[in-house]
């Protein structure tokens, strides 16, 4: 499945939109990591709020027949009758994304009618973001893994080191850190070695 064609069917995906409200028509295909695709479009309703994205429908197929991992998300939108413009996936999206996607590596596709396109990871249109592991940090809790795994795992936006039983054993607990922790971390360890190399020299 090339992005051309992920795109093709985004395209497709927005012609069943119903947007009687807005009139702004929105389609997407979403990529599963076995390849299969879930088209959406935006579902609006009299009440507005119960208006769903396009996007949102995607993965929301595709989560209710057991399919949890993806790879890319083409979107196409733009006016009723209109042509299509380099349309971005609203903050609720995202943060549906996050639930669901590794952000280092998911890619988020957009295109217009003029055949422009861009590109970004889900990292780069989600920085700081909250996720589950957010829930593991600020409650204490561990995230427990029932399979053998090494020392220490890097999953979505997390990392788990193990905190029992020893290394080397199959499962046990896992200390979980977001990627923003082990980022201030870092810089800290960074600017105290810094700190300590002027100190040092003078
Ligand atoms: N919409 C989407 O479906 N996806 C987006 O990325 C942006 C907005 C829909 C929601 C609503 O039905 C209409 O576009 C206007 O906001």
């Amino acid at each position: 499945m090339d992005d051309q064609e992920l795109i093709r069917l985004a395209v497709e995906a927005r012609t069943r939109a119903y947007a009687p409200y807005s009139h702004f028509q929105v389609g997407a295909a979403l990529l599963a990591a076995d390849g299969t695709v879930y088209q959406g479009c935006n579902i609006e309703n009299a009440a507005y709020t119960p208006s769903n994205c396009a996007e949102r429908t995607a993965f929301f197929k595709a989560v209710s027949e057991s399919c949890q991992r993806f790879r890319a998300i083409a979107i196409v939108g733009g006016p009723e009758g209109g042509s299509l413009q380099l349309t971005a996936p609203c903050g609720v999206c995202r943060q549906v994304m996050m639930e669901f996607c590794d952000p280092e590596t998911f890619r988020i596709l957009m295109a217009d009618e003029r055949g422009q396109q861009k590109e970004y990871l889900l990292k780069e249109l989600m920085p700081e973001s909250f996720s589950a592991a957010d829930l593991a940090l600020c409650t204490g809790e561990r995230m427990k893994i029932s399979h053998p795994e090494p020392d220490s795992l890097r999953c979505a936006s997390a990392v788990a080191k193990r905190v029992s039983p020893a290394p080397g054993d199959p499962g046990g607990e896992y200390e979980a850190k977001s990627s923003r922790q082990l980022d201030f971390e870092e810089k800290k360890t960074k600017e105290e070695s810094a700190w300590i190399k002027v100190s040092g020299t003078t």
